[in-house]
Parts: C-alpha cells; sequence; structure tokens
C-alpha cells in the first residue's frame, strides 16, 4: 500500500494533519508495514534528555518489510541493477528473490562467525550488490552495521573500528574507480594493527588482487558461503533497537557515530523516498551516491528496497570511461529518478554538453539533488540539459542526524523555484531562529534552522556519548533540534538552505569539520598551529584553504605544503586534501587567544578590501602579511 501525495492541495492537507495529530498521522503511515507486533504507544519525546521513541515496544525486521513482504507479489522483479565501473564488464541484476536468499545466505555465513544481535559490523566495501546484501543481513539478524566511505584512510578506520567496538569488519580485495585499483584490504590490515576489537574479517573479491590473510582471522567471502543454507528466519527486533551507526563529521576534531533505530527509520524512508521521488510501481531509480554516506543507507538501500523499486548501484565514478558515463547508464536501464548531488552536476557542466548528445534520456521523469546548496546555474543547466525543462527536480534538504528527506519538493507536485528546497515534508515542523534564541514567525526572514517536533527518522544518540548529542543538537535553542544551517524563508513561505553556520565545511557534497581537518595537518611534525576555513569552489562548492604555521627546517615551502598533504591524506583520506595551503608567520588572534575565522574567510574568499573590525587582534599586523602571502 502506499501512502503518496497526489495533489498540492492533498500536501497541504497532509501537512496540517501531520502538525495537528502527530500520532495519529503517523501510526496511519506504520500501519502498511509488516510488524510482528503492533506498538503500545506512538510517539514518547523530550527534547531536554534528549529522549526519542517512535512505536514503543512494536517488533520487527526491516529485512522482513523489504524481502519477504515482496517476495510472492514482485520476486521476479528487479531489486538491485548494478552497474560495473568497466562498461565492458557485465553488470548483475538481483530480483527480490535473489536478493532474499542472498541475505538469508549472508545472515547465515555471520551467525556462523558468532555474529549475534547487538554486535558492530563495519562494513568497508566497493558499491557492489555485496554491500547492499552485507547491510542487509546485518539488518536481519539485529547486528548494527557501520559503514566507513571507502576512501577514508587506515586512521580514520580504525577510529570508526576503536569507536564502534566492531566484532567483524567486511571488506574487499580491492576496489575499482575510474581508471584505478584501490588497495582496501591493505588499508583495512593497517587499521587493524593499532585496534583489538575486531575478530572476524570476511574479504570480498573483486579484484582478484594478491592480499594478505591471517589465518583465523581473515577468511573470503565466497568461500564462507559455499554450500550455506538461502534461507533464514529473521531475529525479532524492537522498534527501538539499533539499527545503525553512521559516522559523520561536526564541528569538534572527532567524527561521531549518529545512532538511526529500526522502526521509526523505516516508516521514515520509505514515505519520504515515495513522496518526494513520486515513485509509481515499474519506475527505475538511480541514485548515483556512495553508500559510506547516508544518501547511499537511505536512498539506494533501505527507502527503495522497502517500496519495492528497482535501485540502480553504480560502481564508477561520473567521468569514467568519459563524461557521458551518467546519461549512458540512463539511457542502458531507462532510469525514471536520477538523484545526484551538485559538485557531480558542476563537475560534468565544466565538460558542456557534446557528452550529453548521444543519449537521448527521455525515460527521465524526476531529477534529484542532495548534499549541498545547489547554485542557481548549475540548476539551470541540471533542468535544461539533463531534464530537457521537462523533469521537476527535487532539491532536497537533510542530513545523516535526519536521517530521510526533511524539506523537498514532491516530483511534480510542489512548483519549484531555482536553488529553493521549498517546503517541508508532511511531519516536519521548521522553525528559524534569530540569534537571541527567537523565533522569526512570518515570512522573508533569514536565521537558523532548527526543527520543534519528532519525526521518526531522526537520530537517537551519538554511539557512546549521549551529552554529546544533547551539547551538539539540543543545546542551543531549548527544546529544538539545531541543524547547523542557516536558512531563508522568502516572500513565498518557500525555504532556501544557506549552508552551514558552524565550523563545518561541505566539500563536493562531503561534510567535513574544520577542527578534524587541522587536527590532522597538526599530526605533521614540523607544524606549530593551523586554521582551516571553507572558501567558494567552482566545482566542489567549498574548498579547503589552510593557514600554516611551521617550523621550515631546511625544507622549501612546496616540499612542505606536498607534505602537509600527504598527512591530511593518511590520517582521513583524499577528500580532506587542502586545495590551498599557506604557510603563515601567524594566524589573527584576539587577546584571549581566539583564532578570528571571518578574516581567515575573506582572505581565502578573496574578499580584501574590507577586513572589519581588526582592533581587539593582538598583532593586527598579521593581517597585512596573510594578505600578501595569499595562494591564489
Ligand atoms: O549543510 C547541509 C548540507 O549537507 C549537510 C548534511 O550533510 P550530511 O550529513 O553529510 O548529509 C548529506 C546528505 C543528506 C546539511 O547540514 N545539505 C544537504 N542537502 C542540502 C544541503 N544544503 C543545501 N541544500 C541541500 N539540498
Amino acid at each position: 500500500m502506499s501512502d503518496r501525495i497526489h495533489t498540492l492541495s492533498g500536501y497541504f492537507h497532509e501537512y496540517q494533519k501531520s502538525v495537528t495529530e502527530p500520532e495519529k498521522f503517523w501510526a496511519r503511515i506504520a500501519d502498511s508495514f509488516h510488524w510482528k507486533k503492533r506498538w503500545d504507544k506512538v510517539l514518547e519525546w523530550d527534547f531536554e534528555g534528549p529522549n526519542v521513541k517512535w512505536f514503543l515496544n512494536a517488533k520487527l525486521n526491516i529485512t522482513e518489510n523489504i524481502l519477504e513482504r515482496h517476495l510472492y507479489t514482485l520476486g521476479d522483479k528487479p531489486a538491485i541493477i548494478w552497474e560495473p565501473n568497466d562498461p565492458e564488464e557485465e553488470g548483475r541484476t538481483l530480483t527480490y528473490r535473489q536478493l532474499y536468499h542472498e541475505v538469508c545466505r549472508f545472515s547465515n555465513v555471520l551467525e556462523k562467525k558468532d555474529v549475534k544481535k547487538g554486535d558492530k559490523v563495519i562494513i568497508y566495501m566497493p558499491m557492489v550488490p555485496e554491500a547492499a546484501i552485507a547491510m542487509l543481513a546485518c539488518a536481519r539478524i539485529g547486528a548494527v552495521h557501520s559503514v566507513v566511505f571507502a576512501g577514508f584512510s587506515s586512521n580514520a578506520l580504525a577510529d570508526r573500528i576503536d569507536d564502534s567496538k566492531a566484532k567483524v569488519v567486511l571488506t574487499s580485495d580491492g576496489n575499482f574507480r575510474g581508471s584505478k585499483t584501490i588497495p582496501v584490504k591493505r588499508v583495512v590490515d593497517e587499521a587493524l594493527k593499532s585496534t583489538s576489537s575486531v575478530e572476524t574479517v570476511i574479504v570480498y573479491q573483486r579484484t582478484q588482487e594478491e592480499v594478505s590473510m591471517e589465518p583465523g582471522r581473515d577468511h573470503w567471502w565466497h568461500e564462507l558461503s559455499e554450500g550455506v543454507e538461502d534461507t533464514h528466519t529473521a531475529v525479532e527486533t524492537d522498534s527501538e533497537d539499533m539499527l545503525y551507526i553512521l559516522y559523520t563529521s561536526g564541528s569538534t576534531g572527532k567524527p561521531k557515530g549518529v545512532v538511526h533505530t529500526c522502526g521509526g527509520y523505516m516508516v521514515y524512508t520509505k514515505y519520504t523516498f515515495e513522496n518526494v521521488f513520486q515513485y509509481s510501481p515499474g519506475d527505475v531509480y538511480w541514485c548515483t551516491a556512495d553508500i559510506g554516506w547516508v544518501t547511499g543507507h537511505s536512498y539506494i538501500v533501505y527507502g527503495p528496497l522497502l517500496a519495492g523499486a528497482t535501485s540502480i548501484m553504480f560502481e564508477g565514478i561520473p567521468t569514467y570511461p568519459d563524461a557521458g558515463r551518467f546519461w549512458a547508464i540512463v539511457d542502458k536501464y531507462k532510469v525514471n529518478q536520477f538523484y545526484t548531488a551538485p559538485t557531480a552536476i558542476r563537475a560534468l557542466q565544466a565538460y558542456g554538453t557534446d557528452p550529453i548528445e548521444p543519449y537521448n534520456l527521455d525515460s527521465l521523469k524526476t531529477l534529484g539533488s542532495v548534499g549541498e546548496p545547489i547554485n542557481e546555474e548549475a540548476w539551470h543547466w541540471y533542468h535544461t540539459h539533463v531534464g530537457k525543462t521537462r523533469c521537476p527536480i527535487v532539491d532536497t534538504w537533510w542530513q545523516t542526524e535526519t536521517g530521510g528527506i526533511m524539506v523537498s519538493p514532491l516530483a511534480g507536485i510542489t512548483p519549484t523555484k531555482p536553488a529553493y528546497a521549498t517546503l517541508p515534508l508532511p511531519g516536519i515542523q521548521l522553525a528559524i531562529m534569530d540569534p537571541d534564541g527567537k523565533e522569526l514567525i512570518g515570512n522573508s526572514v533569514e536565521g537558523n534552522l532548527c526543527i520543534k517536533f519528532p519525526w521518526p527518522g531522526m537520530l537517537r544518540t551519538t554511539y557512546g556519548d549521549h551529552e554529546r548529542c544533547k551539547q551538539t543538537y539540543f543545546a542551543a535553542y531549548k527544546g529544538m533540534y539545531f541543524t547547523g544551517d542557516g536558512v531563508k524563508r522568502d516572500h513565498d513561505g518557500y525555504y532556501r538552505i544557506l549552508g552551514r553556520v558552524d565550523d563545518v565545511i561541505n566539500v563536493s557534497g562531503h561534510r567535513m569539520g574544520t577542527a578534524e581537518v587541522e587536527n590532522a595537518i597538526n599530526e605533521h611534525p614540523l607544524v606549530i598551529e593551523s586554521a582551516v576555513v571553507g572558501y567558494p569552489h567552482q566545482v566542489k562548492g567549498q574548498g579547503i584553504y589552510a593557514y600554516v604555521i611551521c617550523d621550515m627546517k631546511n625544507r622549501t615551502e612546496q616540499n612542505l605544503v606536498n607534505e602537509i598533504k600527504d598527512t591530511v591524506n593518511k590520517i582521513i583520506g583524499p577528500i580532506a586534501k587542502p586545495d590551498k595551503i599557506q604557510i603563515v608567520p601567524g594566524l589573527p588572534k584576539t587577546r584571549s587567544g581566539k583564532i578570528m575565522r571571518r578574516i581567515l574567510r575573506k582572505v581565502a574568499e578573496g574578499s580584501l578590501d574590507n577586513m572589519g573590525d581588526t582592533s581587539t587582534l593582538l598583532d593586527p599586523e598579521v593581517v597585512d602579511k596573510i594578505i600578501n602571502g595569499r595562494v591564489e
């Protein structure tokens, strides 16, 4: 049964109901799922604790709602279509029935390796169907998955293994990425040297490269799966049992493990998927994200598969073997809904329209955007050249913490406006706050974006540190969830996300804490101090600009800059490598020792004429020195 909204008045009607009677509203949506036992109470919450529980004491298994539920009606329908990195290699299609059997088989494999309900499993894998199978197998046995983007370094992986105390790591020998091969197993080996919780490593063979296998600990995926039964009885989980942990960056140095639970997340991802994309049975849907990010969790795996959709999974990159690859895939599989990030659109825009010409793209009905603000130019390019002005664009605003889309047009229903995420989805009560903590009422206002009322897909805690969850999201504005984003509500009541107001930067849609990058830079033995800011970047949205005070020893500046980049690469991964590094004699600090980032941001973005008030600086002259040494 679908709870799809079909008209704009239908949207307003549903929205109204979701606000006046939220529990009744969500109970109605939740009713269409398969619960082993129904809830006693729909919602219990306070944002002080915070303490949020949805569908209390209900019992379920999310994979039964993906697999068993669709087995008889959609058994032969493709659930996952996999397109490999190399277009010459044959793709794979897994029907719902095949997916059921593969998930069951791997659930049995995990159980044979003594993985139990509540155990943590790290998934550090390429974009192959087995990654989704692994996630679902964990969910099926009640284990908690934590997918780590396979571009993260061994240090970053080790931090996540340690924090989650993972018992198992699922990985591959290597990954294909464009023309490159990445030795993934080697990264895992390195990470495991400094961690102690992992008992088992299961390696999926993808690139056939040589890897070292530690006897007793490391096993081949295909060997463990051989002869294993392909049916399995799903473990009963509570609605509020942990489904997964996903690490994300904040304004302090250490990434935090965002915790999502089974019942509410299930209800929310399916509901938002069907409504935002206006998915109709039979449609082919493609989200280009990596499963290492929340978009891959909610809108490649859980949302679409809960809805019985066909979800495409792509292993490669948009520019391999050429900049027409996305469009070749759209035509090949007759994709109806296409969901990508502004950074990918801008990267392709740079190649012009020639790479699009050979393809007709006439299967497309809806285009989606996610991860960062989409600038108007990119919006128009996407709309004109990809959507042929025929396809609505859904600019979807949400976060790892929200679990699912929060503010977005409903495709073809909500009138769109370039660069606007438009209106909140049913159940989402937004508030715009001024710096004094007062809610701004009415239209044509701008401030910090908060959410006043719980929604089923929201985070419950940050793993192992509830206080951090409270301080990060629930302390800034009493009784509200603070998103960290600035927002404008225009004269029509439409929402435009303005970007982060904290020390989080968004580089190519990847979220990064400035403190996290600074900590990595500071690991270089000659670095004395550093400060990192974001600056506008044509393709990436934001680039990373690092100001570094160094002991130069006998290095040239260029050598040192390269070494610092390598250090960041090693500590976090290539996505965090600064675009520009300026070696500076000092940083603009106030008398109390606080770095004035406002000045550093201005220099990085090249607005050098007005530095504002610098009279409180300890050494105002340092500003001129920084301006003079600015990296173009
Ligand atoms: O700043 C917002 C930006 O991405 C942040 C969340 O990042 P992450 O947790 O990695 O999740 C990304 C995918 C959901 C937000 O705080 N962001 C995300 N979507 C948009 C956006 N900014 C503007 N418009 C969007 N559509």
